[in-house]
């Protein structure tokens, strides 16, 4: 089992919204955190308020969408800390709605690339170091509602979403237990992502149990929850943090 206060956590897109809440949680939990992401002022900016609070993290500048970042990613890491023992795939980009009809092959290869290609590249990376070791590794990947309905994207974010669902079941399935893989499924919330959409997901929340969007923290605790030694028999979930979103 992995214990966080000794554990090294590499997080995706963590310049901004989720992975900066979850990259903050992991290091407020004892964590080494590897800050990945192509907004680089950002990156650096996380691991300087990481530092300040008494953390230890590293930036990690990678475009996800070069097939070369993985690689590159591993060995940066590696150069840092001895060992990994969680990744977290949080990068992910929306397609605007776009239905089917709308979407260009440039905008579905984007969609796919950094939230489902990505995600994959990382893992076969990952996986040899993950599997080192007596603790089990970790994945947790960030989904979201739209990978498990309709509506809640267009097309190619969607599909994304459905694909990384099906990618971490099948990862519990071919790794287990020496790797337990989940993913979260959050709803609405309010980051770099939404910043320009807040009232219409008011709006769209509003007849949800929780009856508001969330803040970044609130899918972040649930992230190093699943990490967690509190969450060793939780294998292959895709756990809902949608404020009852999609409840029946
Ligand atoms: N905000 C929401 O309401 C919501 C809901 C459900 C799921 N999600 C998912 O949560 C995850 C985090 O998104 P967020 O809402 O915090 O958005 P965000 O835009 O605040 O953060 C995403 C981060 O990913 C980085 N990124 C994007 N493309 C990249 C690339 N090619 N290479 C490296 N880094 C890249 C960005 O620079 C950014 O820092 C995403 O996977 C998103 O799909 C978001």
């Amino acid at each position: 089992m992995v214990s966080i206060p000794d554990s090294t956590a590499v997080v995706t897109g963590a310049a901004s919204g989720m992975g900066r809440s979850i990259a903050h949680e992991f290091a407020a939990d004892g964590a080494a955190v590897v800050v990945v992401d192509v907004d680089e002022e950002g990156a650096d900016a996380v691991v300087e308020e990481i530092e300040s609070d008494g953390g230890d993290a590293v930036a990690v500048h990678a475009d996800l969408l070069d097939p070369d970042s993985a690689g590159r990613i591993l060995d940066q890491t590696l150069a840092a800390y001895d060992s990994v023992d969680i990744l977290c795939n949080n990068a992910g980009v929306l397609d605007d709605y776009a239905s089917a009809g709308e979407t260009s092959d440039e905008l579905w290869d984007r969609v796919i690339g950094v939230n489902l290609t990505a995600a994959f590249r990382l893992i076969r990376e990952f996986l040899p170091v993950l599997q080192d070791g007596e603790e089990e590794g970790v994945v947790i990947n960030n989904a979201s509602i739209a990978g498990k309905t309709a509506g809640a994207g267009g097309a190619a974010y969607t599909t994304s979403k459905h694909g990384l669902i099906g990618f971490t079941k099948q990862l519990s399935n071919d790794y287990g237990p020496e790797i337990r893989a989940n993913a979260v499924c959050p709803g609405a919330v309010e980051t770099g992502m939404t910043e320009e959409m807040l009232e219409e997901m008011e709006a769209m929340t509003a007849d949800t149990p929780a009856e508001r969007y969330a803040q970044p923290e609130e899918v972040a605790t649930v992230v190093t929850f699943l990490a967690s030694d509190d969450a060793s028999f939780v294998h292959g979930a895709a756990v809902n943090v949608d404020g009852g979103w999609l409840v029946d």
